[in-house]
C-alpha cells in the first residue's frame, strides 16, 4: 500500500482555476475523504492522483516516487468513475478481466484473480450476466471488482453511490468500508455527501471553491470546525454573527444581533480566529447543545415548528432576529405546542467561535 503526497498541487483549466495549492498527505491504508459542495474542485484532484490530468503547479509522490507526470497506466491505481464506464456489451466477467487483459496476462491467471475479485464483491456465479442484466447496486459492485482485480496500490473511488437508491446505498456503503478493512488499501473517496464522508472516513479534506477548508478526523471537523464554511457544510448549525463584548483569560463574552448576550470558553475557537473588543466574528451552536430550561446562556423564543423523530424532537425557536434550530432528545415529557414561549440555554461549552469563510 503507498501513501500519497500532493505538494502544493493548482490545477488550472485557461482562466478557470480548478483547484489551488492543495497540500495534503494520505497514509498508506488511509480512507481518506474528499468532501465538498458541486463545483469545488474534488474530481479534478482525484484525477490529478490518477494521471488523468496533470498539475500547473506542484508536485505528487506515491511514497517517495515523483508521479506528478507519470501516465494512468503507469500508476497502478485502481478508479471507479461516478458513471461506472463499464462496457454494456461485455459479460460480468470480461469488464473485470479488462485490466488484466490489458496486462496480458495468462489466461489461467486471469480467471482465477476474476473468480477471487467476484468473490470479493459477493457477484459469484455471475460471470457470465450481461451488465444490462444487473441492478444498480451490482453493477457498482462489478466496477469495484473491476478496480481491485488488478491489485491496485490506491482505490480512487469517485461518488461511487450516487446512483443508488437509499437503501442500497445503505449496503454498498457497508461492503466497500468492508473491503477497504479487509485489503487495507489506500483509499481516496469523493463525495459531496456529508454523512457518507463522516461514516466511512479516516480523515476527510472539506473543500470550497477549488481550495482546502480543512483536514481532519470526522470528530475533529464536525466538533472543531475551521471556518464558518466548515461549521455550515457539515451537520446541522446555528451559525450567527456575533460582536465581541469582552475577553477574558478563559471566556469571551459577545453580542448577537438580537442583542442577547452570550458567554462561551475561548478555547472553543476555531484554530486562526484571534479575539479583540468590537470584532465581528461567527458562533456556532449545533441543535443538539442546546437545551430547555433556565441555565447558563438563557433565552426566550416562540416555537415556530416541532417535529417528532422518535428518538429526537426537533425545534424551529423564534427570537427577534434569528430562528434556532434546537433538538432535544425524546424523554416522554410533554412537546411544547407551535405558538408556546419557551425558555432555552446553551451550556457554555456549547457555543462555537468560528472566524469567516476562506
Ligand atoms: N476540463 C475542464 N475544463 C475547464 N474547467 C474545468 C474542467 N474540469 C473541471 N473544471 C472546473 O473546475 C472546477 C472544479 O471542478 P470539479 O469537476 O473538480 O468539481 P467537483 O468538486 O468534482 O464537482 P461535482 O461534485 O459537481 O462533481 C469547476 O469550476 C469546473 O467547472
Ligand atoms: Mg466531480
Amino acid at each position: 500500500m503507498k501513501s500519497v503526497r500532493l505538494e502544493h498541487v493548482t490545477k488550472a483549466f485557461g482562466e478557470v482555476t480548478g483547484v489551488e495549492d492543495i497540500d495534503i498527505h494520505i497514509r498508506s491504508g488511509e480512507f481518506f475523504t474528499f468532501l465538498g459542495p458541486s463545483g469545488c474542485g474534488k474530481t479534478t484532484t482525484l484525477r490529478m492522483i490518477a494521471g488523468f490530468y496533470f498539475p500547473t503547479k506542484g508536485k505528487i509522490y506515491f511514497d517517495d516516487r515523483d508521479v506528478t507526470h507519470v501516465k494512468a497506466n503507469k500508476r497502478n491505481i485502481g478508479m471507479v468513475f461516478q458513471n461506472y464506464a463499464l462496457f454494456p456489451h461485455m459479460t460480468v466477467f470480461e469488464n473485470i478481466a479488462f485490466g488484466l487483459e490489458v496486462r496480458k496476462l495468462p489466461k489461467k491467471t486471469i480467471k482465477e484473480k476474476v473468480e477471487r475479485a467476484q468473490k470479493l464483491v459477493h457477484l459469484e456465479g455471475y460471470g457470465s450476466r450481461k451488465i444490462t442484466e444487473l441492478s444498480g447496486g451490482q453493477q457498482q459492485r462489478v466496477a469495484l471488482a473491476r478496480a481491485l482485480v488488478i491489485e491496485p496500490d490506491i482505490l480512487l473511488l469517485d461518488e461511487p453511490l450516487s446512483n443508488l437508491d437509499a437503501k442500497l446505498r445503505e449496503e454498498t456503503r457497508v461492503e466497500i468500508k468492508r473491503l477497504q478493512v479487509e485489503l487495507g488499501i489506500t483509499t481516496i473517496y469523493v463525495t459531496h455527501d456529508q454523512h457518507e464522508a463522516m461514516s466511512l472516513s479516516d480523515r476527510i479534506m472539506v473543500m470550497n471553491k477549488g481550495k482546502i477548508q480543512q483536514v481532519g478526523t470526522p470528530q475533529e471537523i464536525y466538533n472543531r470546525p475551521a471556518n464558518r464554511f466548515v461549521a455550515s457544510f457539515i451537520g446541522e448549525s446555528n451559525i450567527m454573527e456575533a460582536t465581541v463584548l469582552e475577553v477574558g483569560d478563559d471566556r469571551v463574552t459577545v453580542e448577537v444581533e438580537d442583542g442577547l448576550i452570550l458567554q462561551g470558553w475561548r478555547k472553543n475557537a476555531s484554530p486562526n480566529l484571534t479575539f479583540s473588543k468590537g470584532k465581528k466574528i461567527f458562533l456556532s451552536i449545533r441543535p443538539e447543545v442546546i437545551e430547555p430550561g433556565e441555565g447558563p446562556n438563557s433565552f426566550q423564543g416562540t416555537v415556530q415548528f416541532t417535529e417528532f423523530s422518535g428518538v429526537s424532537i426537533n425545534y424551529l425557536v423564534k427570537t427577534a432576529k434569528h430562528e434556532w434550530k434546537v433538538m432535544v432528545i425524546n424523554t416522554g415529557s410533554a412537546i411544547p405546542s407551535i405558538g408556546d414561549r419557551i425558555t432555552l440555554h446553551i451550556p457554555e461549552n456549547g457555543i462555537y467561535f468560528v472566524e469567516d469563510e476562506r
